[in-house]
């Protein structure tokens, strides 16, 4: 979603603050902008479209102080004029903005009552005119007023010609991280374009609103009390958020699954068995209840953890949406455990689910990547999945370590609990072992030829049973994210309830199919769906060749426990979606429409 970077201190070259806006594309945008100070005025330039075509129209010019913004449409179609930045009247004051005004008409109406002039259908443009009517001089004062009359969420950040050497940024429900360099601090929506200049990183609270300068920046909070914010140190690399080669960042990600998982298993297994340290003060051992909320392949990987548990024990597991979530009555108490899971830790429908549950009294968990997010601070613990930066849209690598991270949860919960036994044993020894399997699988698995028959179709049906129903779902979730291909998925019992009267030669059956518990089930679901002449591409494990001579195609994956199979198989689905976006002639890192954090409602 819409990303903002701004710098400020020594000279520079504006476009090495375009280069530094790059990598925030994979957060999913449709126009982009940047604004500086050239002879003492304002200079903006905005284009629809890609960051490349701004680097194209931008004149080779220095400056103190800029700000730069890739726009996610929600008020006004993407165009030029809608891009940010947004000035005010008087062409003084340039803003960009990541969030929703939602009070916006309101305060429009007021101002063209005032006298202003409004370009673009934005709810942004109403700010930058507000702080016009606010400002007596002082940008902070103006900002810090502003703030108090907007509804709704936002992370702004500001700059004024008359003060060439500040940029005031402000932020409520929309994230912004500061860094300070040697000669510059540099503001972004989240670290991935700071890393650059230093590792050590302050996250804004809600309501903070800062001024930053060449070699310092102030923190107040949103009554102007200066404030102090806990400095993170990132230990991401910047090769890391690189493409080193690989065509897409999507395959790249995939191809590292096997380090990453490494990364996620580093000090959670122990001689004593499945450990999580950060989860050792919870009250693990009487919780009754369990509810998971997450978005997205988030809410895939909660999914999965709903059937391996719950298989295990007696407890009670819910697992949501968190746009759904955050509007039922959801009960909750002391005994309730909630697991929020969020690779971004930004996501704004989990955020609100966080904070719901935890003013009913429930203690939460969150599941994240990005050190230091917000999610991770409103959350009573966090456990981090390690996966380092992910750069496509589509979750991958996090996925898996979604997956590794929960498993270790489920583990250590049901140890903790005094539960445990074979299957167990297996499904850890397995999991000890999954990142040398996984090298093995990806370095073997060639589905180019399948994926090329199978690029032009324009529909596909994902099935699964069990705790393969996610994979099923992640698999039609990447297919349509990435290739735009109808991709449905139904738990496989399913299909003879409606889905199956979809079912002919031009829609395939995607089936989730190892050989586990359920595994004659779905073999009649197969033989069902190949009754209406779809033809099947079935995921199993080596060794089940009789699958082969009831489907069209098969792709094996190693055997593992039945409670296994969803981590192995996801290098699969996320491949086979992939190639066919690529063969597609798509760009798999930057699906349309889409955005990696998203911010807003
Ligand atoms: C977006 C991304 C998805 C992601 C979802 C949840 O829709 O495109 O890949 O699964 O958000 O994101 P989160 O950061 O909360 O895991």
């Amino acid at each position: 979603m819409c990303g903002i970077v701004g710098i400020v201190g020594a000279e520079f070259k504006i476009d090495e603050l375009v280069s530094d806006l790059q990598k925030l594309e994979y957060r999913g945008y449709d126009s982009a902008g940047i604004a500086y100070i050239e002879n003492g005025r304002i200079s903006i330039t905005k284009t629809l479209g890609r960051i490349q075509n701004l680097k194209e129209k931008i004149k080779p010019v220095t400056s103190l102080a800029g700000i730069a913004h890739t726009r996610w449409a929600t008020h006004g179609v993407p165009n030029d004029i809608n891009a940010h930045p947004h000035t005010d009247c008087t062409g003084k004051i340039a803003l960009v903005h990541n969030g929703i005004i939602e009070n916006y008409v309101e305060l429009k109406e007021f101002l063209l009552e005032r006298g202003h002039k409004f370009i673009s259908d934005t709810d942004t443009e109403v700010i930058a005119h507000l702080i016009e009517e606010n400002y007596e001089g002082d940008l902070y004062r103006a900002v810090l007023k502003t703030v108090k009359q907007l509804n709704g969420a936002y992370a702004i950040a500001v700059m004024h010609s008359d003060h060439p050497d500040i940029l005031v940024a402000a932020r409520k429900g929309s994230p912004l991280v500061l860094g300070k360099a040697e000669d510059k601090v540099i503001l972004a929506s989240d670290v991935t374009p700071i890393i650059k200049y230093t590792k050590d990183v302050v996250f804004l609270e809600e309501g903070d609103i800062a001024i930053l300068k060449e070699r310092e920046y102030k923190i107040t909070d949103s009554n102007g009390n200066l404030v102090v914010r806990k400095v993170y140190h990132i230990n991401w690399d910047e090769a890391a958020a690189e493409k080193s080669g690989y065509k897409h960042f999507m395959i790249k990600e995939i191809k590292e699954e096997p380090e990453a998982i490494e990364n996620a298993l580093v000090g959670r297994i122990t001689q004593e068995g499945p450990v999580l340290n950060e989860l050792k003060e919870f009250d693990l051992e009487n919780i009754e209840k369990i509810k998971l909320v997450a978005c997205g392949t988030s809410y895939h990987a909660a999914l999965v953890f709903k059937y391996f548990v719950e298989k295990h024990s007696d407890i009670d597991i819910e697992v949501d949406v968190a746009s759904e979530f955050r509007y039922r009555n959801v009960h909750v108490d002391d005994k309730t455990l909630v697991i929020a899971i969020s690779q971004s830790g930004e996501t704004a429908d989990t955020l609100e689910s966080v904070r719901i549950v935890k003013k009913k009294g429930a203690k939460v968990v969150a599941i994240s990547n990005v050190v230091g997010s917000t999610i991770t601070r409103e959350s009573d613990v966090t456990v981090y999945m390690n996966a380092g930066p992910e750069i496509g849209v589509a979750a991958t690598k996090t996925y898996v370590n979604q997956l590794v991270v929960l498993y270790i949860l489920g583990m250590s919960l049901l140890k903790r609990r005094n539960i445990w036994n074979e299957e167990l044993e297996n499904d850890y020894k397995f999991l000890k072992e999954s990142p040398k399997l996984f090298r093995k699988l990806l370095e073997s698995l060639d589905i180019d030829e399948l994926a090329s028959y199978y690029k032009n179709y324009n529909h596909f049906m994902y099935i699964g049973r069990g705790i393969n129903y996610p994979t099923a779902l992640e698999g039609a979730l990447k297919l349509k994210e990435i290739s735009y291909i109808n991709a449905t998925a139904y738990p496989a019992g399913e299909l003879k309830h409606g889905p199956i009267a979809l079912l002919d030669p031009t829609f395939p059956v995607f089936a989730i199919a190892p050989q586990g518990y359920l595994y004659e089930k779905i073999k009649s679901n197969i033989e069902e769906s190949k009754a209406r002449k779809a033809r099947i591409i079935a995921v199993t494990n080596e060794g089940n060749e009789g699958l082969s001579k009831i489907v069209d195609d098969v792709i094996y994956v190693p055997s593992a426990p039945d409670d296994m199979y969803p981590l192995i198989m996801s290098p699969i689905i996320q491949i086979f979606a992939y190639l066919i976006s690529d063969m597609r002639g798509y760009d798999p890192d930057k699906p349309r429409n889409l955005a990696k954090s998203v911010t807003v409602e």
